[in-house]
């Protein structure tokens, strides 16, 4: 066994054979190019002054005044693109032209990490299909239409619900099908060994930078708070603090209509051991162990796995994770937006939305940061749907 591809008993490679020397050639390529400075270089000019990194730490003051805390947003949303998926889809398309592949392909929720790839693609010279889900492509049609305009070829998934389960399942097909000469982008802490490992490295940034801009400060974060869908904007943000046992760390998954009903992906809150798109992590399935179909009004959070460290970190209490339904972050939403000018995409908004539920717990003034992993651009035909006829409320 593989020891160093679990993270306590989750993670692993559980693939068909014939993609046991890809998955090799992938961790030796990507090892040599994490030990080589000018790999490293490349991808630190390119998320300086492409991506436009480092991105800032915002002191949200009115959000602040609200809780009596002290509320810090970690501007994942300024980067070029919208969101933190361009972090890792600019290492690993990188990788792929190191390794002299002349195509990549990628499964998208979102749409967020479908267009970080193609626009890595267009910007690298690499040739990029994106496997989505129908369903998907309806609600983030913005998505589908920058994918096409950066070059990419965008393949519709008929199958099951037609969300990210199964654009991933048919990513992972094709791939097999042309594994010598297509490279896989995974675009979250998924996976089968290296993937979540790979992707918390390119991802760690978020966290390296945050620590860095809390240390200027002067201050550590108390609680640090980020949304789960697969897990790699939390694992990339947690990763900076989780040599400190002060910091206490949260992911929110998606409570969809609600965790006593089966229209929810709260997989570490509901799910089991199990074995999904070649890892072994929680898994939302049936008592035949069959993967239970999924719901969130957020398409980045739709999915009945989790990243394999997640599993690991919740099960040795290292990070604690948290339901949050489609109405409260669509609350979350309009709150944000309102207090502080800033519309997040509704998967960062799940984050934004446990601080109603935490901050009342705690003493006045803690440092608390929330990760916002994207910007709301892309949701506001959905936030369109659902807010139209509440114009009151709101
Ligand atoms: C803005 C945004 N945040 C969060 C996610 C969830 O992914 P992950 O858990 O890998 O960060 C997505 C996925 O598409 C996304 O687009």
């Amino acid at each position: 066994m593989n020891t160093k591809s679990y993270f306590g008993k989750f993670g692993g490679q559980y693939v068909p054979e014939t993609a046991m020397f890809a998955l090799n050639e992938l961790e030796s390529e990507y090892l040599k190019a994490k030990a080589d400075p000018t790999f490293q270089e490349e991808l630190n000019d390119l998320l300086k002054n492409y991506v436009g990194r480092p991105t800032p730490l915002y002191h949200a003051k009115n959000l602040s005044a609200h809780y009596g805390q002290q509320i810090y947003l970690k501007r994942e949303d300024l980067n070029h693109t919208g969101a933190h998926k361009i972090n890792n889809a600019l290492g690993q398309v990188l990788l792929a032209k190191r390794m002299g592949k002349k195509k990549v392909i990628a499964e998208t929720g979102a749409g967020q990490h479908g267009v970080a790839t193609a626009t890595a693609a267009a910007l690298l010279g690499l040739e990029c299909d994106v496997y989505m889900g129908a369903v998907d492509m309806e609600r983030q049609k913005l998505n589908v239409f920058r994918m096409e305009l950066l070059g990419a070829h965008v393949v519709a998934i008929h199958d099951g619900l037609k969300t990210l389960k199964e654009a991933t399942t048919a990513a992972i097909q094709s791939w097999i099908a042309e594994i010598e000469t297509v490279f896989y982008v995974i675009g979250s802490a998924v996976g089968p060994h290296p993937y979540p490992s790979m992707v918390k490295d390119f991802q760690s940034i978020i966290g390296t930078e945050c620590r860095e801009q809390l240390n200027a400060l002067g201050l550590l974060a108390d609680h640090v708070i980020a949304c789960v869908g697969g897990g790699s904007n939390a694992i990339g943000i947690f990763s900076g603090f989780l040599d400190n046992d002060t910091t206490h760390l949260y992911g929110v998954e998606a409570g969809g209509y609600g965790i006593d009903t089966d229209m929810h992906a709260a997989t570490l809150t509901l799910g089991k051991e199990g074995i999904i798109h070649g890892m072994k992590t929680y898994v939302l399935q049936d008592k035949y162990g069959q993967i239970s179909p999924v719901h969130s009004i957020s398409a980045g959070l739709d999915y009945p796995g989790v990243g394999p460290q997640h599993a690991y970190l919740f099960e040795s209490g290292k990070a604690t994770y948290i339901p949050i339904t489609d109405a409260e972050a669509m609350d979350a939403l309009v709150r944000t937006t309102r207090f502080e000018g800033i519309i997040p995409a509704i998967e960062s908004a799940h984050a934004l939305a446990y601080l109603e539920k935490l901050c009342p717990s705690l003493p006045a003034n803690q440092t608390i940061v929330v990760n916002v992993s994207g910007r709301g651009d892309k949701d506001m035909h959905t936030v369109f749907s659902v807010l139209k006829g509440k114009k009151d409320e709101i």
